[in-house]
């Protein structure tokens, strides 16, 4: 591996294997998400705690200081919303040259196989691989679901990471299933997972984010079960537990309490 790429990659998976990247592009095709209205007040009080962000550059420019950043993976694709036809049909919309003045250690797409534009996008990852690998940049790519919540199982996700992977992405997130272990088994490259949808109790997350640990995930790529919990720093505190101290659900929910007593409402 080139110098450059083994050099952005150490700066998004930390010393002992793991990593916990902090999603919060998700405007980028919802709109001012619930909790994530004013990006800066949600990204600075959990920034300390995130070992890289995922980002679009317009929240990057505008809400994250340069003098007090972290790792970041430029989001480069959309071009969709949750209102128009169709969330698959996304293209790439920031070019390499922008992720390189950003000074960006990845850039992050969307996959989406089995939908109508799994071509599109499946060629836009490998365009964006092309470009990434000529300037020594890694390319993370999103396995999406999309509406499809009934797809999330360890047939449907290890297909679509393998093929992330067979394209040349470095990384591959994917979300948390039953067997998660077939999925990471087949994938070659590092996987992460996703949190979806803000489920009910912090400890399905815990329970979830360790048993993917246990499977072969190298961490997360989790952002509303963080930032849509009223405790966000308490909660990305207890899951910084479970991916670099081998903390289990129970002390991870341990932490989360006490801190959560310790710290102010969202
Ligand atoms: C949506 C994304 C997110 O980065 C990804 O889904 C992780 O976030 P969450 O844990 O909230 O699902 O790609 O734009």
């Amino acid at each position: 591996m080139e110098w450059g790429m083994a050099n952005r990659m150490a700066q998004l998976i930390q010393p002992d294997g793991h990593a916990l990247f902090l999603p919060v592009d998700h405007g980028y095709f919802q709109g001012p998400t619930r909790k994530l209205e004013e990006p800066r007040r949600t990204i600075e009080p959990l920034l300390p705690y995130a070992d890289a962000l995922f980002i679009t550059r317009g929240v990057l420019r505008s809400s994250v200081d340069p003098d007090r950043s972290k790792p970041i993976i430029l989001r480069v694709s959309g071009g969709t919303s949750v209102i128009g036809k169709d969330l698959a049909n996304e293209g790439i919309t920031t070019s390499m040259e922008e992720a390189i003045r950003l000074n960006v250690s990845a850039v992050g797409i969307s996959v989406f196989v089995g939908s109508d534009y799994e071509k599109e996008s499946l060629l836009n990852l490998s365009k964006l691989v092309d470009e990434g690998e000529k300037y020594g940049i890694p390319v993370m790519a999103v396995t999406a679901v999309g509406k499809e919540l009934e797809k999330r199982d360890a047939r449907y996700l290890g297909l679509a990471c393998r093929i992330a992977a067979e394209l040349g992405a470095r990384v591959v997130k994917t979300y948390w299933c039953e067997n998660f272990d077939r999925v990471t088994r087949g994938c070659p490259v590092p996987v992460v997972m996703a949190g979806g949808p803000k489920v009910d109790t912090e400890l399905q997350v815990f329970e979830f984010v360790y048993d993917g640990m246990q499977k072969g995930a190298i961490g997360v790529n989790l952002g509303r079960n963080i930032w849509q919990n009223d405790f966000p720093v308490a909660m990305i505190k207890a899951m910084r537990a479970i991916i670099h101290k081998k903390a289990t659900p129970k002390e991870a929910q341990e932490i989360y309490d006490t801190q959560k007593n310790q710290s102010q409402k969202r």
